[in-house]
């Protein structure tokens, strides 16, 4: 059911990297993502598989997680991704990158829905640097990298909880390391 896959689809910055993510599942990926809805049908989304262990490497390096955690840094030393979907918009076919937003999340969501359902897991990365990501892996000028999907093996227990008491949505972690994720009341989102 797809409330199921959206439940279990929750934000994974801890995975086993004993489990390697191959090319042919990072494509499959990709050409699920290109059947996606797109504003009038422009479909102006390029995608880079990393599943080479230098390449992961180097996105590992540029990523950064879960910045409200600030009294750590995650990933964990040895529980990081073992590949990522670098996605792009080619600016030959959507001159303002920030126009493709929509077209961004609605691909990105397809991809990690897709990759739940395969039993994998990950989390989108916007907070990266994205002029070393540019300088590392675009093949041509006009492809601006937007969006990481990290992914891999998940190994952490993430639990969803509704809104905090004093009303923030702020992620938390107990000392075992699960964690916590509000979300909003039914009531409090309808209109
Ligand atoms: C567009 C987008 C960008 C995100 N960028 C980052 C990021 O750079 N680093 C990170 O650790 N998490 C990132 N996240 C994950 C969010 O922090 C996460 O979705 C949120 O905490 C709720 O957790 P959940 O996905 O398990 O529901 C991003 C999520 C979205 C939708």
């Amino acid at each position: 059911m797809i409330k199921d896959l959206v439940k279990r689809n929750r934000s994974y910055r801890g995975f086993d990297e004993s489990f390697k993510v191959d090319e042919e599942t990072l494509t499959e990926l990709i050409d699920i993502a290109r059947l996606t809805a797109s504003g009038a049908n422009a479909q102006p989304l390029k995608y880079h598989p990393i599943f080479k262990e230098e390449e992961v490497k180097k996105m590992n390096s540029l990523t950064r997680w879960g910045k409200m955690l600030t009294n750590m840094t995650l990933p964990h030393p040895g529980q990081f991704p073992t590949a990522y979907i670098l996605m792009f918009v080619d600016t030959d076919i959507c001159k303002e990158p920030k126009n493709a937003d929509a077209d961004l999340g609605i691909a990105a969501q397809t991809i990690m829905l897709a990759a739940v359902e395969k039993g994998l897991g990950g989390c989108m990365i916007a907070n990266f640097d994205k002029e070393a990501a540019f300088e590392a892996f675009s093949h041509k000028p006009n492809h601006r990298p937007m969006l990481a999907l990290a992914i891999g093996k998940p190994i952490e227990t993430v639990k969803l909880v509704d809104v905090n008491e004093d009303g923030s949505t702020k992620y938390y972690r107990d000392d075992r390391d699960v964690h916590y994720v509000p979300k909003r009341k039914l009531e409090d989102i309808l209109i």
